[in-house]
């Protein structure tokens, strides 16, 4: 579905990554991992065409290379980047209205049901909104349009646990009914419980790709590559 082949990203005359290939199948929910500035952020802004990049990016076939984000977004990638991206000055209820495509999986009564807080807020402005109630409204107009690929950059990052554990819920609702989902997580253990298979960047480049088992399998990997945060904790090389 989603193909990065051998891709190269640059912020000014600074190359970020190089030689990158990896793919999402349809259906699939894939974890991206890697310490901090290990490029994660910039792989999916460069599918995105938010960068500058080269090599080959295609979706379904169709070559991503020259198109603006809101081509890629028509062709049916959802992004929710690390800001997440919601209207501020409208309400929820808006937010989740101008999302709206047709052929959606998700209804409307979907999202409200798998996030009653959201029906409970529906009258109140995005900004007015915690983290948590931002981050499910991100995600929530990200499947009301009607993507058949989301890429979601650390949809946790500083969430109470209840709020990680709803969110923990609808990824495995995605991973059961779709869209397909290229997740972008710190938190190691939801990685490993909601995907298929993994990816590990290190300084730009893949340094692992493989199925959950077989990353549990090659212990050194994490040990090497990453520095995952757990709940509540700063950066250590040996989370559990
Ligand atoms: N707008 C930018 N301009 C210049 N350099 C940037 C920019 N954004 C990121 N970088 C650099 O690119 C590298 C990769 O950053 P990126 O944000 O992709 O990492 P990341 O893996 O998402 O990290 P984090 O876990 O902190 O979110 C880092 O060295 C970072 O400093
Ligand atoms: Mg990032």
């Amino acid at each position: 579905m989603l193909t990065l082949n051998e891709v190269a990203a640059f912020y000014g005359k600074s190359q970020v990554l190089d030689g990158v290939s990896l793919d999402v199948g349809t259906g699939e929910t894939v974890a991206l991992l890697g310490r901090n500035g290990a490029g994660k952020s910039t792989l999916l802004k460069s599918v995105m065409g938010l960068v500058r990049r080269s090599g080959r990016i295609t979706f379904d076939g169709h070559d991503l290379d020259r198109r603006s984000a809101f081509e890629s977004a028509r062709l049916g990638i959802a992004y929710v980047p690390e800001d997440r991206g919601i209207f501020g000055r409208l309400t929820v209820e808006q937010n989740l209205a101008i999302s709206r495509r047709p052929g959606a999986q998700w209804s409307l009564d979907d999202v409200y049901d798998r996030f009653p807080r959201l029906a409970e807020r529906r009258r109140n402005k995005g900004d007015r909104l915690s983290g948590g109630e931002q981050q499910m409204l991100a995600i929530a107009r990200a499947l009301l349009g009607a993507p058949r690929l989301v890429m979601l950059d650390e949809p946790t990052e500083g969430l109470a646990p209840v709020i990680v554990a709803q969110l923990a819920d609808v990824l495995a609702d995605l991973r059961q009914r779709g869209p397909s989902v290229l997740l972008v997580e710190q938190r190691l253990d939801l990685c490993l419980q909601l995907a298929d298979r993994v990816y590990v960047l290190d300084s730009g480049r893949v340094v692992f790709d493989g199925t959950v088992q077989e990353f549990q399998d090659a212990p050194s990997i994490r040990d090497r590559h990453l520095a995952l945060k757990t709940a509540g904790s700063t950066d250590s090389p040996h989370p559990d």
